[in-house]
C-alpha cells in the first residue's frame, strides 16, 4: 500500500491529532506493548489512575520497557512507582514530565535521558492520545462525545475492534464525500439530501435517505449530522429508528496500516425513567446494525489497492476536497490557515428536499 507521500499529503508521513489508542480497560498497571504512528510505545496507569502513554525503548541502552517478564526489577514489583516506570535492564526510573528520576547505583542522572510522555485523555471509555509530529502541545480539545456519554437516557457504548486494514487512513476519511456507496454498500434507498461542509479542523457530513434496516418503517428517512474534527475519529449524530451516536476512530500504526474501531451509543428513553435491561439490549442490537454497517466499509479497505487519485465524475461527491482538508494535518501548524481557506465552504451533491415554503 501507498505512503503519505505518495499521495502528496505533505511533509509529516502521520497526520496532527487527537487518536484512539485502545479502551480504557487496557491501561492497567503492568505496562503494555502498542504500536502506532510508526512507534513502538508503551501504556501503563499511575497510581493516581492517570493513563500514560510513553515511548518503548530506554535512552539508556535502548531496553524495552514493557516487554520484560524476567528482570528482578519486574518479578520483585518493582517496576512501577507512583506515576513513574523503571526500566527493567538496568533500572532507570521515568516520570511524565519525560526525564529520569532515579538511577539505582548512581547520584549523577544525566539531563539528556529522556524519555518522551504523550498527552494522554480518558474519556466516554477510551484512551486518547495527542500526536504531533512538531511535539507541540494540542491545539484544539479532545471531542466531548455530544455528551451523551452517562447521560440520562443514554446507553453507553461497547467497542467494537473492527482489524487492523493495509490501507492509508485516508482512505477511510474519502468515505465521508463518497456519496455514490452508500446505497450500493450501505443500502441506502430514497435520497433527499448529500452535503459536505467543510469548516477549518472539521469536515461535515450531511446525509438523509432512507435505509433498508436502520429505520423503524420503511418509509422513514434516516438523518445523519456526521463529521471529523481532526483526522483521527468519526462522531454521527444520528435520527432512525432510535436517535443515536456514532463513534469510528481511526489511528495509523504504520504509513499505510490503519486500525479502526466502531462504537455506538443509543438514547432509549428520555432520562425520565430507569434503564432497563430490554433497553441496554435493544441498545446492543442497534449497535450492531450500526458495526455490520460498518463492516461493509471494512471489507472493502481491506482488500482494495491504494487509490492515489480517484477517478472521479461530477456526481461523485467531493473527494479532492476531503483530501485538500486532510492534508492540513500533515503540515506545519503555520500552515494551517492558508490550507483550511482552500477547503472551507458548502458543497451539495444531491438535494431533492422538497421546498414547502414555495408551494
Ligand atoms: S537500558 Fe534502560 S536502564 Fe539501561
Ligand atoms: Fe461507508
Amino acid at each position: 500500500m501507498a505512503k503519505t507521500s505518495e499521495y502528496g499529503f505533505g511533509e509529516f508521513p502521520f497526520a496532527r491529532g487527537w487518536y484512539m489508542i485502545g479502551a480504557a480497560s487496557e491501561a492497567t498497571r503492568t505496562p503494555s506493548s502498542h504500536r502506532y504512528f510508526g512507534k513502538d510505545l508503551v501504556l501503563y496507569r499511575g497510581e493516581s489512575g492517570k493513563p500514560y502513554l510513553c515511548d518503548a525503548y530506554c535512552p539508556h541502552m535502548g531496553a524495552h520497557l514493557a516487554k520484560n517478564t524476567t528482570s528482578y526489577i519486574v518479578l520483585d514489583g518493582e517496576q512501577m512507582e507512583g506515576e513513574n516506570i523503571r526500566c527493567p535492564f538496568h533500572g532507570w526510573r521515568f516520570g511524565p514530565e519525560g526525564g529520569c528520576n532515579h538511577i539505582p547505583y548512581s547520584d549523577f542522572v544525566p539531563k539528556a535521558a529522556k524519555l518522551r510522555f504523550y498527552p494522554v485523555e480518558e474519556r466516554a471509555g477510551i484512551l486518547w492520545a495527542w500526536h504531533d509530529p512538531e511535539e507541540q502541545e494540542p491545539d484544539v480539545p479532545l471531542a466531548n462525545f455530544g455528551g451523551h456519554y452517562g447521560e440520562p437516557g443514554w446507553v453507553e457504548w461497547k467497542i467494537d475492534l473492527m482489524g487492523d486494514l493495509d490501507v492509508h487512513p485516508v482512505e477511510i476519511i474519502d468515505n465521508m464525500a463518497d456519496y455514490g456507496h452508500f446505497t450500493p454498500i450501505h443500502g441506502a434507498t430514497e435520497w433527499q439530501y448529500f452535503a459536505n461542509e467543510f469548516k477549518g479542523n472539521e469536515v461535515h457530513q450531511y446525509y438523509s435517505a432512507g435505509h433498508r434496516t436502520l429505520t423503524a418503517n420503511p418509509e422513514d428517512m434516516l438523518m445523519l449530522d456526521t463529521w471529523y474534527e481532526g483526522p483521527g475519529f468519526l462522531q454521527s449524530e444520528m435520527e432512525g429508528a432510535f436517535d443515536s451516536f456514532i463513534m469510528i476512530a481511526n489511528t495509523p500504526i504504520e504509513e499505510d496500516k490503519v486500525r479502526a474501531w466502531h462504537g455506538l451509543m443509543v438514547k432509549v428513553h428520555d432520562g425520565s425513567r430507569e434503564t432497563t435491561d430490554a433497553d441496554r439490549a435493544a441498545a446492543l442490537e442497534y449497535q450492531e446494525g450500526s458495526r455490520l454497517a460498518f463492516a461493509q466499509d471494512v471489507e472493502i479497505w481491506a482488500n482494495k489497492r491504494a487509490c492515489l487519485n480517484p477517478l472521479a465524475i461530477p456526481n461523485d461527491g467531493p473527494y479532492g476536497k476531503v483530501r485538500q482538508w486532510y492534508k492540513q494535518f500533515h503540515n506545519p501548524r503555520s500552515e494551517t490557515k492558508a490550507m483550511q481557506a482552500k477547503s472551507d465552504g458548502m458543497h451539495v451533491t444531491l438535494d431533492k428536499r422538497v421546498d414547502k415554503s414555495a408551494a
